[in-house]
């Protein structure tokens, strides 16, 4: 096997614990539903991302249905997990997603046409151990902050408003790093979307393994699930957050100072 297969089977064996509670939750929709596996899958995880497939928005790609005729044909849990972690490693990487700015952890999308910018954040400091959000690497979030608001200040003229939805904004740690008025701002949407990380990613550690007491809490509230609003199964609901991006200039400009 070459290297770079032998990193690829090691991440996806990585991802098993990730995509078990992930499979769960798709195992009680279709049961509860009368759907398909394969179409539960799609709807309610964020396989179809993580199999770099692209959002399934607007429909599944077309290697989505070689893996879910399969995961259909399995009989118990153990294949069908086994079976998603194998189709995983034979997956290309995912790439980034296009047109996205990254700044370290953040991220944002270009602002669209009425000037709204949506930012986005990601796990990509603690090799050293130390999880990203802690207090002692609020400096460093902070820098990547002002600098990727530079950035959108001297590049985006059009930009107005600044988005962002995550179970992050649950987080005094994620909530310091932002101006006041977006931490106040936070609000909690009816429905949410389950295909991507904005749920999803509160099962995660910064070492990238499934949180012990984060699962059991998931798992009690299957029993009960409503199949119509799955996202109410998961401990932290989703939270949206919108401000003027000036209060972002003003904020990260007198941090830097
Ligand atoms: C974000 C992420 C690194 C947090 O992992 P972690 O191991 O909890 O990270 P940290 O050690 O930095 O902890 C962050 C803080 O959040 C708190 N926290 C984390 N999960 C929590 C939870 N479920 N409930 C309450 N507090 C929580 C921690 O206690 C800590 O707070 P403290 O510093 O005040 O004690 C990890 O969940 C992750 O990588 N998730 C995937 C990425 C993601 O979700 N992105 C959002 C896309 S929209």
């Amino acid at each position: 096997m070459a290297e770079s297969d032998l990193g690829r089977a090691a991440d996806a064996e990585r991802m098993r614990g990730y995509f078990a509670v992930q499979l769960l939750l798709a195992a009680r929709v279709a049961e509860l539903r009368g759907l398909p596996l394969g179409d539960a899958a799609l709807s309610v995880t964020n396989l179809h991302r993580r199999f770099g497939l692209g959002r399934p928005e607007q429909g599944a790609a077309p290697a989505w249905a070689d893996y879910a005729e399969r995961l259909q044909g399995l009989a118990s849990a153990e294949q069908r997990l086994d079976w998603t972690v194998g189709f995983f490693a034979a997956r290309p990487p995912e790439a980034p997603p296009e047109g996205h700015v990254r700044f370290g952890c953040f991220s944002f999308e270009p602002p669209d046409a009425d000037g709204a910018v949506r930012i986005h954040f990601n796990n990509r400091d603690s090799a050293d151990g130390i999880g990203p959000l802690a207090s002692a690497k609020r400096p460093a979030r902070l820098a990547e902050l002002s600098d990727m608001f530079a950035c959108l200040r001297r590049d985006y003229p059009s930009a107005r408003t600044v988005n962002g939805g995550s179970w992050l904004y649950n987080l005094d740690a994620y909530q310091r790093l932002f101006p006041p008025e977006y931490a106040a701002s936070r609000s909690r949407p009816e429905r949410l979307r389950l295909t991507g990380t904005s749920s999803w990613g509160q099962f995660l550690d910064h070492r990238g393994e499934v949180k012990a007491p984060v699962r059991q809490a998931f798992i009690d509230n299957l029993d009960g699930l409503d199949p119509l609003a799955p996202w109410r199964a998961f401990p932290l609901h989703a939270l949206t957050a919108r401000a003027p991006v000036e209060r972002f200039y003003d904020f990260y400009g007198r941090e830097r100072s």
